[in-house]
């Protein structure tokens, strides 16, 4: 398969109004792609959108309001995405929380969420049915790979999402799309609260002794995995130290990544 150019490209990314979406919506924005990106918070998105507008042109991105958790509304905002840019290329299912008090929401969210993205994106993107074919990035972490003594639901939608991803990547020649995951360390943080009301990097300090990457290492991350050549099924892991592809071994000081790729 070719390297994949952004230029030109139409994202659908999900929970962008802050956080890793909207540095992944700028991101795309600033490689000349087009963006519509979805969130549950309307003030925030609106606001999102009014900045997003104004440095990157109003022609070149959307927004709606839209919980990732309800199938209906999701499939209309992706409808919204099409009429508007004529198709999607890029699905980024990254609207995720933390709330492990509350698992029914948390694995709604988090893998449910994703799951429906997929196959609403998948439903488009299908060749065999008259689609143009795409990639689809889901958003999982070190939670993926991982297990958190204190994170056991968050690492079990995390673990699960991740395994999804692998899974659908094994019938790519059935459905004619592409599935990554992007799994990372801890960033920076923006409005995740744990469920005992610590910040996430509070407790995540107590869960894992990785050095947070930037968010600047995440979105760069982001942009190698989208453009490897050979993409279907691969996943990448961002930590400070270092940046791989495939399938690794995490350990938490970063000895054993295999350096594959800077
Ligand atoms: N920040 C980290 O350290 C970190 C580490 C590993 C993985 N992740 C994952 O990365 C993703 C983004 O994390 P973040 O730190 O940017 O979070 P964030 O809280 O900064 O942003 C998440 C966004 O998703 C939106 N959102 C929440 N629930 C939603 C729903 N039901 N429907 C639509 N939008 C919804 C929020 O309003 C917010 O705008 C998540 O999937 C998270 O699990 C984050």
């Amino acid at each position: 398969m070719p390297a994949f150019e952004v230029k030109g490209k139409v994202f659908f990314i999900t929970g962008a109004a802050e956080g890793l979406g909207r540095g992944l919506a700028e991101g795309a924005l600033s490689k000349q792609g087009k963006v519509f990106f979805i969130d549950v918070n309307e003030g925030l998105g609106k606001s999102t959108l009014a900045e997003l507008a104004e440095v990157h042109g109003p022609e070149n991105v959307g927004f709606a309001v839209c919980d990732v958790t309800n199938r209906q509304r999701f499939e209309e905002t992706f409808q919204e995405a099409v009429d508007r840019f004529g198709h999607v290329d890029v699905m980024v299912n990254n609207a995720g929380i933390l709330g492990e008090n509350r698992p029914q929401v948390l694995i709604s969210i988090n893998l449910l969420g994703p799951i429906n993205g997929t196959e609403i994106a998948q439903g488009h993107m299908r060749k065999d049915k008259g689609g143009k074919g795409g990639r689809i990035i889901n958003m999982s972490s070190v939670a993926g790979f991982y297990n958190v003594f204190n994170l056991p639901a968050y690492c079990a939608t995390k673990q699960g999402i991740r395994s999804y991803t692998k899974s659908l990547s094994l019938v790519q020649d059935k459905v004619i799309s592409d599935f990554q995951a992007l799994c990372q360390s801890k960033a920076p943080v923006t409005g995740l609260e744990s469920a005992t009301g610590k910040p996430l990097a509070d407790l995540m300090a107590h869960s894992l002794s990785t050095v947070p990457p930037t968010l600047e290492q995440v979105v760069d991350g982001f942009f190698k995995l989208l453009t490897l050549e050979r993409m279907n099924g691969a996943h990448l892991m961002v930590t400070k130290e270092i940046t791989t592809f495939g399938e690794v071994d995490f350990h938490p000081t970063g000895d054993s990544y295999p350096p594959l790729a800077k």
